[in-house]
């Protein structure tokens, strides 16, 4: 079945529901996703979006700016971050006009929260920077942008798997998905793509990601030998549920829980004296980590405790209900009576497709676009959030720079003809599919995906070794070939889920593929790529991007500078 758009865009979470209501100005917009639009994983973001509204505490744009910088471990390019920042302020009013229903302060304004990095004064102490909706602010900005996107007549398409992304002579002409309750393939011819199909925590075993978190777009562009930018920072939230990985927002420590180890100690004081339990994400990890490897879990064990007794009863009810009824049903623990077992949980991708500021792929090094193609969102890497994202930053990252990759779009589609997708796309879908429906292997995906997490989880998770990585290297390509060796029962076409495991299992093994190898060649330690053999960051040597690229069977590594506006990389301590 053929379909003619002017713009196509890949996932209906905040990023591509922000530039649909752009883009849609201009012409015919469709979204497709592979849920149902309000299912996005953008759903599921819990404490805030950062913004220096200053209505708790006095605040600057410039000290988000410097907060975000030093977050990012100086990998982030300024030039970018600034643009964040200092549009942050006019989004959330934006976002407040469209219909958000904000937590309030008691005259009214838009209430606002401590998140780990965001300081005042330059790092002199936390400041009160996430703006919030209780512990729902994903879920509250979804369904305002679903239904603004809905009343401006964005067409939606729900339940549709995509399979290719074609791109030819550096220009991209649309997408090849399948209708998953049908199975039948379908073709989008489109003047520009916007690809913002989110991350891919699946990859790893303990993680806070929805089971669709796996990374389709990316698996498909990058075997269009489109490169992937900066692949070895994964983030680690601290405060996944023990055991279940879910997330406990950063939330509960910003109105004042805090971790305590099994000798009853608030370890965080002796990591970071200045800021504590609101240090980045990756110095949290790591610390719990190391307090659980030196014995000082909770009974030793391989967890240690949050603590949110001090908040109070009424407020964790009023401003952190969702994470209570989590600590409620999954363990059994009413988090005002009673501290919570966590550990750190693969949480969010910093690397992904590299774009410019208005979201326009990039082909290389030199900043070549790829015509017609944008990425925005957590697939994209921009980069705002270098080795290292702070709390709140991913909500604003989407909003801003899907409004922004809209406005390019809009000015795009108004310059070029609509050409039809080649006719060998859909037939090459259709091979793949049959493919995959014939193979009488005798592996199930779900085990190969969960060796797979798991392998990840030893190897390049918070702490990497050099030894750790290529053993995990080593292992790989068997892994593939598990993956290529299915035993699918179910040949039929309507809803088909053996079909699509398949798929997103082979998108699971590319990437993992490539966040390996980016972890090995990059020998130092900066933001969340910690390697235990080069444990200092080397700015002389690594102050750079990487950029992985599909050669042949394997990879290529190239890499371009990390723009530095006004902030020069120091040490960094808080
Ligand atoms: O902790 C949290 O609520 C997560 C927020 C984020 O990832 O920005």
């Amino acid at each position: 079945m053929n379909h003619h758009f002017d713009t196509v865009i890949i996932g209906s979470g905040l990023a591509g529901l922000r530039a649909a209501i752009e883009a849609v100005r201009h012409g015919p917009v469709a979204v497709l996703t592979k849920l149902y639009p309000t299912r996005s994983h953008s759903t599921a973001a819990q404490g805030g979006i950062g913004a220096a509204l200053g209505n708790e505490e006095p605040d600057s744009p410039d000290w988000h700016f410097y907060d975000t910088v030093k977050g990012s471990d100086y990998l982030g390019d300024q030039d970018a971050i600034e643009i964040m920042c200092n549009d942050a302020i006019r989004t959330v009013i934006e976002l407040e006009h469209m219909g958000v229903p904000f937590s309030r302060t008691p005259d009214g304004r838009i209430a606002q929260r401590r998140f780990g990095g965001h300081t005042r004064d330059f790092g002199k102490a936390p400041v009160r920077r996430a703006c919030y909706s209780a512990d729902r602010t994903g879920h509250a900005i979804l369904f305002a942008l679903f239904e603004q996107a809905r009343h401006l007549g964005v067409k939606f398409f729900a339940e549709f798997h995509v399979l290719d992304i074609p791109v030819a002579d550096g220009a991209c002409r649309g997408v090849v998905a399948v209708e998953m309750r049908s199975g039948v393939v379908h073709a989008f011819s489109a003047k520009a793509v916007l690809v913002a199909s989110g991350g891919y925590g699946r990859v790893f075993k303990t993680t806070s990601n929805a089971a669709a978190s796996t990374g389709d777009c990316l698996g498909i562009l990058f075997r269009a030998r489109i490169p992937l930018q900066d692949m070895e920072f994964f983030q680690f939230h601290p405060t996944g549920l023990h055991g279940l990985g879910i997330l406990l927002t950063e939330g509960a420590r910003g109105e004042g829980g805090i971790l305590v180890n099994g000798e009853d100690e608030r370890f965080m004081e002796r990591y970071a004296p200045t800021i504590k339990d609101l240090a980045p994400r990756d110095m949290v990890a790591r610390s719990i980590l190391t307090e659980i490897m030196q014995g000082r879990g909770i009974g030793g064990g391989d967890y240690v405790h949050l603590d949110m007794r001090s908040i109070g009863r009424d407020v964790i009810e009023k401003r952190l209900p969702d994470i209570a009824s989590f600590c409620r049903v999954y363990m059994g623990v009413d988090p005002s009576d009673a501290p919570v077992p966590v550990c750190p949980t693969a949480h969010y991708a910093m690397g992904g497709v590299p774009t410019d500021i208005d979201g326009r792929v990039l082909a290389d090094e030199t900043g070549r676009v790829i015509h017609g193609l944008y990425a925005a969102g957590e697939c994209a890497c921009v980069s705002v959030h270098g080795a290292n994202r702070l709390g709140c930053n991913s909500l604003l990252d989407t909003v801003v720079f899907g409004r922004r990759a809209g406005i390019a779009i809009g000015e795009f589609i108004g310059n070029i003809d609509l050409h039809d997708l080649p006719a060998d796309a859909i037939q090459a879908a259709e091979a793949d599919i049959e493919t995959i429906l014939a193979s009488r292997g005798d592996e199930s995906s779900e085990t190969v995906r969960l060796d797979l997490a798991r392998l990840m989880m030893e190897h390049c998770s918070v702490f990497r070794t050099d030894a750790g990585l290529r053993c995990l290297i080593a292992k790989l390509p068997e892994i593939r070939e598990r993956a290529g060796n299915l035993a699918v029962v179910n040949s039929g076409r309507r809803f088909n889920t053996e079909l699509y495991d398949a798929v997103e299992l082979r998108h699971l093994v590319d990437l993992a593929e490539v966040i390996a190898a980016s972890a090995l060649q990059r020998a130092e330690s900066r933001g969340a790529h910690y390697r235990e053999d080069f444990s200092h960051r080397d700015d002389a040597n690594w102050l750079k991007h990487t950029l992985a690229f599909r050669s042949g069977d394997g990879l290529e590594f190239r890499h371009k500078p990390v723009v530095v506006t006004r902030f020069e990389p120091k040490e960094r301590t808080y």
